[in-house]
């Protein structure tokens, strides 16, 4: 028997894990980063890289399609709380992406499995904030709001396809022991709710609320009898709780070249650094000349290119310095190929940033042997050309 637990190196997702393992499961875990050495028994489980701001459809596919899979599992999700004006828009994207789209997509991937004969269990963490309004919570509300619709949904449709299988809501309030606010894993505090998700599971059920005949069936209750009376109650209470967060989370990274004869080695450095910052600005410069080389390709047209590649967020006209370029962005990150470390522009960069928390990031950076390849031939064509 296996099960695949897509966010289940922490949190909830870990004690899931812990509890199917104890009943007999093998686990595939799908997350960032593997869960801490000792924490789950060796053997019982494999971790898969995996960040579904970048989805991978193949990997997603490759799981689906293993008949010894039997359950599916997404805990993977994040959010905080904060009023909507606090949210850099690559915040907003990063969040809907996770919670609702990336959720979504792997659903409908799983979807003939899913809907099937055979006996398949599936579940997904929403929130109770996906059944409500929360202000100060606006956005994460709106991402669960999305994910629960979903399911809400896809389970009538189910439901008349004849199969038994039903995707289950986990729609929690607030609960403790994960990483979610910040703390540390604490399986002894979240072993009771995975079982409570797990016997939901199996049991193939739609909607599971925790606390809900004592607590959230009244809250829930309040909310629909009067939306605006709840809203402003939620409001002052989230204000109150002291868990208001309101910093900026998102971090801005920029690099600048010229990016003349787009090649691998350009994309290498893009994915690099996108894979370091939620936002990427990349300033293209206006032209090769003031670096004392002409461009091939025009600046526009090097604008374009590299604009319409997946990990730059926005592209800008260079400035002369980066330093300057602070000024407009004020960027987090700032990132370069490792052999201007030490240069004197590089050694005047980070006095410059040494009192505004800007780290610079060295990257090895080497153009791939077909471009450079590239280059000579059109150099000598151009060449040709010139002497026609
Ligand atoms: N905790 C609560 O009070 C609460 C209440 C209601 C609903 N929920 C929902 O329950 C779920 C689990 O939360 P939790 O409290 O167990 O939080 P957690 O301890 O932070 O666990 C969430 C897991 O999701 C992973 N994750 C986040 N972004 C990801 C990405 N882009 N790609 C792949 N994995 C990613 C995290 O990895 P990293 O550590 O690398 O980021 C982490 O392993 C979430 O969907 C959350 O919205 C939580």
């Amino acid at each position: 028997m296996k099960a695949l637990v897509i966010g289940g190196s922490n949190g909830i997702g870990l004690a899931i894990t812990r509890n199917l393992i104890d009943k007999g499961y093998e686990i595939e875990i799908l997350d960032r980063h593997g869960p801490e050495e000792g924490v789950l028994p060796e053997g019982m489980f494999s971790h898969h890289c995996c960040d579904l701001l970048d989805l991978d459809e193949e990997l997603i596919k490759s799981f689906a399609e293993d008949k010894n899979i039997s359950l599916l599992m997404i805990t993977a999700g994040f959010g905080r709380v904060a009023d909507f004006e606090y949210f850099h828009t690559a915040e907003i994207k990063n969040m809907m992406t996770v919670n609702a789209t990336a959720t979504i997509q792997i659903l409908r991937l799983f979807y003939d499995r899913i809907k099937s004969s055979d006996r398949f269990y599936c579940g997904v963490m929403g929130s109770i904030s996906g059944l409500m309004s929360s202000p100060s919570a606006a956005l994460y509300s709106a991402s669960k709001a999305a994910i629960c619709r979903l399911i809400e949904s896809v389970n009538i449709e189910l439901e008349v396809a004849g199969t038994e299988n039903r995707i289950l809501n986990v729609s929690p309030a607030s609960f403790k022991g994960s990483r979610f606010y910040g703390g540390q894993n604490q399986l002894d505090l979240l072993n009771p709710l995975a079982e409570e998700i797990v016997e939901h599971m199996f049991a193939a059920d739609t909607l599971f609320i925790p606390q809900y005949e004592e607590t959230f069936k009244a809250v829930l209750e309040r909310y629909h009898n009067d939306p605006h009376e709840y809203g402003l109650h939620s409001y002052q209470f989230k204000k109150e709780s002291g868990r208001l967060d309101n910093n900026r989370r998102v971090k801005i990274g920029y690099l600048s070249g010229t990016f003349d004869l787009f090649h691998v080695g350009h994309l290498n450095l893009l994915r690099r650094a996108k894979a370091q910052c939620d936002y990427l600005i990349v300033g293209v410069h206006d032209s090769g000349a003031w670096k004392g080389k002409e461009t091939f390709i025009p600046f526009e047209e090097r604008k374009q290119i590299v604009g319409s590649c997946k990990y730059v967020d926005k592209v800008v006209q260079s400035c002369r310095e980066d330093s300057d370029a602070w000024d407009l962005w004020h960027y987090d990150r700032l990132f370069v190929g490792s052999d201007y470390k030490g240069t004197e522009r590089f050694n005047r960069y980070e006095e410059y940033f040494k009192d505004k928390g800007v780290e610079i990031v060295y990257f090895p950076y080497t153009q791939s042997t077909s471009s450079t390849q590239i280059r000579k031939t059109v150099m000598l064509k151009t060449k040709d050309i010139k002497l026609d």
